[in-house]
């Protein structure tokens, strides 16, 4: 250690200014959240402030074959989603749940639907829904908003911090 002082002072080098290394990482770092949902991007309330909900819409057509969004909808393969946000799991007297999902328990805040959409089976080990979920956190949050317009405008979207 002593030798390696002595000879960097011996040496004196001389470093190019910081600056000229410098660069705009803003860039870099926005592009890989969008493409690699393993990154922490924004939080769920940040990007409900700025859902879209047509664009919702078009993401429940993946939704759309198992389940009906109407007040008094039938239960197709799913559960009737009318009024989803802050339902309790598992409500539609006349659906027959797994009882994973039903020992679930609770009702579906937006951390809840947010997380279950991602994936269904982490979320809820044993559940019926065979749905790999949707990887990007936009069209989750797009989705989640347009289900929001169902019958639940008024739950409090979380806080956009
Ligand atoms: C292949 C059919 C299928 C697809 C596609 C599907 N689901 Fe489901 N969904 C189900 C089934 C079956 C259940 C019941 C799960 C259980 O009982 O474990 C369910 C349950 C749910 C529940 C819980 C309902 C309740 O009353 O507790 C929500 C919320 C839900 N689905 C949302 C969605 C959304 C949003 C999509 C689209 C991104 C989607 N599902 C796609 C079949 C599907």
């Amino acid at each position: 250690m002593v030798i390696n002082e002595i000879a960097t002072l011996a040496i004196h080098p001389t470093y190019p200014e910081e600056t000229a290394y410098a660069i705009d990482t803003g860039d870099v770092a926005s592009s890989e959240v969008a493409s690699n949902d393993e990154v922490a991007g924004p939080p769920l309330g940040v990007l409900l402030a700025s859902a879209d909900v047509a664009k919702g819409e078009k993401v429940f057509k993946k939704c759309g074959s198992c389940h009906t969004v109407e007040e008094g909808g039938a239960n197709k393969i799913g559960p009737n989603l009318h009024g989803i946000l802050n339902r309790d799991k598992g409500a539609v007297g006349d659906f027959s749940y797994s009882s994973a999902l039903v020992e679930k328990g609770g009702a579906w805040g937006y951390e809840d639907l947010d997380l279950f959409l991602k994936k269904p089976t982490t979320y809820i080990k044993g559940t019926k829904m065979s749905f790999a979920g949707l990887k990007k956190p936009q069209d989750r949050a797009d989705l989640i908003a347009y289900l929001r317009t169902l019958g639940k405008s008024d739950v409090p979207l979380p806080p956009a911090e």
